[in-house]
């Protein structure tokens, strides 16, 4: 079977629709073709600050809303990053053959150290796509699903992939990343030109995992839309309603073409009811599900661990050759 990896840092109490139907949702498909890892990536969140007691705790909330969402631990390597020394080891190496201005290149870098200050700004977040490079590269990857915010990252680590492999022989699998229909990609409520996002400004403009249904219906059905009154996709002129129908067409499956023709002459509050429904629908099982694993921590921590015991076999496997080509002195 051709190997999969993807992650989520583990940033919020809750993931938010946008990463359970921009990722989560491949993720399930996937993995029945793919040999998949799953890691929630604690060593990359701890690149903005985070209280120690919370990070455990949102540490374990991830994990529960994986499983809650369907990806199988039995099937799928399900792991916590720190748990996995390699990765770090992997990411030091790599970082010696990344240009500083590479490195400097990334947007993402660009765009969370200008919302925090160069002051606020740590080395961690600047070498953070190193340390993603690191979590893919170290299980021979073959695919990558991740939302259009993660591309370059993934170009980068084919990249060091490449240049690690011309300049000390065969060692890495050049990934390719796997990127959702543009239906996949979901933005804010409040504010439909941006990406729907855990740090995102509006409280009313993103759907947590763990939202009541109660609050998740009052933010549809507050949802900005526009004065047309009609159903339509059109992300430049109509982002509210576009957004709107990308999470109802990645729920129900229906098409664009097909919802435009379901509420002809409805009005958007009869829209936005049906959109609640569906979201509501689908994600009332997944919140009761991840509660109900929280509620035995200890059985979690053991999935957690006995999955990380399989993760940390294929990725030593990896980081020996590594240490190896580049001239380690080897211990014995
Ligand atoms: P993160 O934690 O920001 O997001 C997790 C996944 O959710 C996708 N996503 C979205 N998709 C659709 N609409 C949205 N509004 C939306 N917001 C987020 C993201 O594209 C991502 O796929 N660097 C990564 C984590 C990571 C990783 C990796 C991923 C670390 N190592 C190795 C893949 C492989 C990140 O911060 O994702």
């Amino acid at each position: 079977k051709p190997r999969l990896y993807s992650g989520m840092q583990p940033t919020n109490d809750s993931l938010h629709v946008g990463n359970y139907i921009g990722a989560l949702v491949q993720w399930r498909k996937m993995q029945e073709e793919y040999d998949a890892f799953f890691s929630v990536v604690d060593l990359h969140a701890i690149s903005v600050p985070q209280d120690p007691k919370e990070l455990r705790e949102k540490t374990r909330r991830t994990a529960a809303q994986y499983i809650a969402a369907g990806i199988e631990p039995e099937k799928s390597t399900l792991y916590v990053q720190s748990h996995v020394p390699a990765h770090a080891q992997l990411a030091w190496v790599l970082g010696s053959i990344t240009g500083f201005g590479e490195a400097n290149r990334m947007t993402q870098f660009k765009d969370k150290s200008s919302r925090y200050g160069s002051d606020a700004t740590n080395v961690a977040l600047f070498t953070y796509p190193i340390l993603m490079a690191s979590d893919i590269l170290l299980y021979q990857t073959d695919a990558v699903p991740v939302g259009d915010d993660q591309r370059q990252h993934v170009e980068l680590t084919r990249t060091l992939a490449e240049r690690f492999n011309s300049r000390f022989g065969e060692t890495f699998v050049v990934p390719e990343a796997t990127i959702p229909a543009d239906s996949a990609r979901i933005y804010d409520l409040q504010e439909p030109t941006s990406k729907m996002s855990k740090s995102g400004e509006s409280p009313q403009g993103i759907l947590w995992l763990f939202d009541e249904p109660k609050a998740m219906q009052k933010k549809i059905m507050r949802a900005v839309t526009d004065n047309d009154g009609i159903v339509a996709f059109d992300r430049e002129a109509k982002p509210g309603v576009s957004n709107l129908m990308a999470i109802y067409s990645s729920l129900t499956g229906a098409t664009p073409t097909q919802v435009t023709a379901e509420f002809d002459g409805r009005g958007y509050g009869d829209f936005k009811k049906a959109v609640a429904e569906a979201v509501i629908a689908e994600l009332e099982p997944v919140r009761a599900r991840a509660l109900e694993l929280l509620d035995d921590p200890a059985e979690l921590d053991r999935l957690l661990a006995v999955n990380a015991a399989r993760a940390t076999e294929v990725a030593d496997a990896t980081l020996a050759d590594v240490y190896e080509k580049v001239g380690f002195l080897a211990r014995r």
